[in-house]
This record gives structure tokens, C-alpha cells and sequence, in this order.
């Protein structure tokens, strides 16, 4: 088939890579009728985001047609069409019970990598590096989805796929965005970013109630739909000065709600953005997070700040213990963990990934690699924390 891949830095090609199949038994293949690219998309294009290796197939977001099933889905038959959303949930854990899909605990086989960065690990993303996974993306022909019997939801017919696409993910990371505000009536809510993320999050808080939008940007046919689509007033950082705008339009007291739709590469016409870009190029840090000062800036006292905008991690990540550095260790300074608790699988010929390469889609079949006690190696490196072994509680009553 098909795919777009990572050939590095600023760089993606159109490649032949091979098609990929069943795993496991809960897997589809989904034949891809419509796929998006997403800003997130930018940071790995533009190598902001670690682990991302020259052949890896990038999307996640993505929707298509059941072509074909594992033995165990039992809720999709060949033909259905689904939309996928992009973080991959086994549907079981503690974190998929408490509905926290993407800190799915069984889903991740490289999950020490972004427990290392970000303090916890995260579920699988396809197509978003091998500290997600490694999973293949969906800006190709087809794609396998693992946990099929629980990921994808189907859509009618009657929708067109410009209509449902944007479920898989920048509606709900908008929508989400906009919920965690809390809107009350009579808020004014501030969105930094009027990119399709940052548009979802305005048209989602009007819908939520509020009284007054305000959306940033300098992008004018952004600023635009802003206005037609979102019934936002809007500011031009370019123009005018944001933190003074944003007083002068609220009494002075500053917005009630502020969004962060921007993330780490974020821009201004301020010196600011020189030092930022300085220290990113110097890979002292590997955020611009310019957007996300100024909206703490700007929200007024006892407000509220919802961050949707993704962002990297200092190089220099603060460890709770520090470790020599492995030589083969991807992030330099970052220990290696012996072992995560969804142990890997054989990879019959590599098949899942863009590349054939060295870590398997998924480990966690139902029951098998959940059921993995934790080495008490891990466990002193985890420092006590149990969460594996809370999943593993879990699973053990499934
Ligand atoms: N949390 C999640 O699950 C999730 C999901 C999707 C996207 N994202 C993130 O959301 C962000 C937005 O995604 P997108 O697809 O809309 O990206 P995008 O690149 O299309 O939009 C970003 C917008 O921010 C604007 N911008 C840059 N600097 C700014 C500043 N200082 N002030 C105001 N606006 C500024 C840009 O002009 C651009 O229009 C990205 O960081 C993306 O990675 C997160
Ligand atoms: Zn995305
Ligand atoms: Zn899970």
C-alpha cells in the first residue's frame, strides 16, 4: 500500500510500504476513505517530538471501512465504516475504566518512554512516534487498529465524511478543551490559536454557554471563520497587544476562561519568541510555550486555564532519581526502566509498522500481558508507585 512517512527532519515522502494485517485477535483493518492532518502533526514534522524513526507512518486521524476482523470483534462486521479515534484504549484497565482512554495502561508497549518524560505514561497514538507506541498511522491506505472491538465507533451512511471525520480527534480535543473550563453563564472565554483545534474549542464554549468569545490569532481567514463560525470577537496578535486588548474588553478583571489551542510552537512579534526559539535550538528546551504564558497572564484571579495545546518537556527532565545514561537511550539522559508490565510480542514480520521494526503494536491481549506481575527491579524504580500492579488488579477480575 501506500502511506505518508517520517523521512526526518522536515521531511515526508509518499512510500510503498507493506500491507498491514491481523495480530491479534481484537485487531481490524480498516480501509482508509478519509484521513486529516493535525497540528500535532506539525511538531513531529518540524522534530520536536522524540522517538519518531525515518519510515514511520504518521496520521491519527483517520476513518474508513472494516476490511476485515479478529476472531474476538465481535461488534464489526467487513464493510462497517468507522471513524478511529486516535488514542488506542484496551477498554479494561483502571485508567479505560475511569473513561481516561489515552492514559490507557495496556495499550503503550513503550510507555516507560513518556513515563520518563511526563511523569506518567500515556496510551498508544498511532502514528506519533515510538514513545506513543510505534503504532502505524493512518495517513496511509489502510491501517491496523488494535483493540477493535472497543476503539472505532460506527457512523450512518447518511453522513458524509467531512461530517464525522473530525471525531477522531480535534472536535473532542476542542469540545474537551471548552468542558474543562467549567462555563458558567455570563463567562467570557479567551482561546489562544484559531487553527482547527482552537476553532472546535470556541464554537464548543459557545455551545457551553458562554457569553463572550474572544479568539487569538494573526492569521486573518482564521480569524475569519472565528467570527462567522464561532460568533467570536477576535484580536490579531500581530496588531495589537493581547494582554492589553483583553482588559480593555473585560473591565479590566481579564477573560474568566482562557484556552490554550497554540502549543509549543507557539509564535509573536515579541523579543520573547527569539529566546524561546534560542533556547529550542540550542535544545535547552524544547517548548515555545508564549500562548500558554500569556493566557496565565491574561485569566483573571480565580479563573480558569485549560491547556489542549501539546507540549514537549524540557530536555533536562527533573528525575526523582537520576541514572547513569544508557548509550542507546533516546533521550540521552533518560534511564531505561528493565521492563514495562504489557510485555512485548513477537512481530511477525513487521507488519503492524511502517518499518518493520523493533517494538511490537500491542502486547496487551486480554488477560495475557496484564497479568504480568511487575519485577521488583521496576517496582524500586517506579518507587513504590503500584499503578502497574493496580491494572494488574484489574485485569485479574476480568
Ligand atoms: N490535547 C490533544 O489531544 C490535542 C489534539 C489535537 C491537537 N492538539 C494540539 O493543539 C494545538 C493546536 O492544534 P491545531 O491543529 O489547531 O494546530 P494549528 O497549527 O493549525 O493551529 C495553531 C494556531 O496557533 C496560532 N498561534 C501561534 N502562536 C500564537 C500565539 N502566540 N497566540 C495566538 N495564536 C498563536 C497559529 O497561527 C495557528 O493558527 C497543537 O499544539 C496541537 O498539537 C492537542
Ligand atoms: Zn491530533
Ligand atoms: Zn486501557
Amino acid at each position: 500500500m501506500k502511506a505518508t512517512v517520517w523521512a526526518g527532519k522536515n521531511s515526508v515522502e509518499v512510500r510503498d510500504v507493506p500491507d498491514p494485517q491481523i495480530l491479534d485477535p481484537r485487531d481490524a483493518i480498516v480501509d482508509i476513505t478519509s484521513t486529516a492532518i493535525c497540528g500535532s502533526d506539525l511538531h513531529l514534522l518540524q522534530g520536536f517530538v522524540p522517538t519518531m524513526k525515518s519510515g514511520d507512518i504518521m496520521g491519527h486521524e483517520f476513518m474508513g471501512r472494516v476490511a476485515e476482523v479478529g476472531s474476538e470483534v465481535k461488534n464489526l462486521k467487513v464493510g462497517d465504516r468507522v471513524v478511529v479515534p486516535f488514542p488506542i484504549a484496551c477498554g479494561s484497565c483502571w485508567s479505560c475504566q475511569q473513561g481516561l482512554t489515552s492514559a490507557c495502561e495496556n495499550s503503550n508497549p513503550n510507555s516507560w518512554m513518556s513515563e520518563k518524560l511526563y511523569g506518567h505514561g500515556t496510551g498508544g497514538i498511532y502514528g506519533y512516534s515510538r514513545m506513543t507506541g510505534g503504532f502505524a498511522g493512518g495517513q496511509a491506505e489502510y491501517a491496523r487498529v488494535p483493540f477493535a472491538d472497543v476503539n472505532p465507533f460506527k457512523v450512518p451512511d447518511e453522513l458524509t465524511d467531512e461530517q464525522v471525520l473530525f471525531l477522531s480527534d480535534i472536535l473532542p480535543t476542542g469540545y474537551m478543551g471548552a468542558e474543562m473550563c467549567d462555563i458558567q453563564p455570563g463567562d467570557v472565554v479567551a482561546v489562544w490559536g484559531a487553527g482547527p483545534v482552537g476553532l472546535f474549542a470556541m464554537m464548543s464554549a459557545r455551545m457551553f454557554g458562554a457569553e463572550r468569545v474572544i479568539g487569538i490569532d494573526r492569521f486573518d481567514y482564521r480569524l475569519a471563520m472565528a467570527r462567522d463560525r464561532a460568533g467570536a470577537e477576535t484580536i490579531d496578535y500581530e496588531q495589537q497587544d493581547v494582554l492589553e486588548t483583553l482588559r480593555e474588553m473585560t473591565g479590566g478583571r481579564g477573560p474568566d476562561k482562557v484556552i490554550d489551542a497554540v502549543g509549543l510552537e507557539a509564535h509573536s512579534p515579541h523579543i520573547d519568541y527569539a529566546y524561546d526559539r534560542a533556547k529550542q535550538m540550542a535544545r535547552i528546551e524544547t517548548d515555545r510555550p508564549l500562548a500558554l504564558r500569556e493566557a496565565i497572564m491574561a485569566v483573571r484571579s480565580g479563573g480558569i486555564v485549560s491547556i489542549i495545546g501539546a507540549y514537549g518537556l524540557r530536555r533536562q527532565v527533573p528525575h526523582r532519581r537520576r541514572h547513569e545514561p544508557e548509550p542507546d537511550d533516546p533521550f540521552g539522559t533518560m534511564p531505561r526502566p528493565p521492563l514495562h508490565a504489557a510485555a512485548p510480542r513477537a512481530d511477525p514480520g513487521g507488519r503492524h509498522r511502517s518499518d518493520g521494526g523493533d517494538h511490537p503494536p500491542v502486547a496487551a491481549r486480554r488477560g495475557e500481558a496484564r497479568l504480568r506481575p511487575v519485577p521488583p527491579q521496576a517496582r524500586e524504580l517506579r518507587e513504590g508507585r503500584p499503578r502497574r500492579v493496580t491494572g494488574n488488579a484489574t485485569a485479574a477480575s476480568h
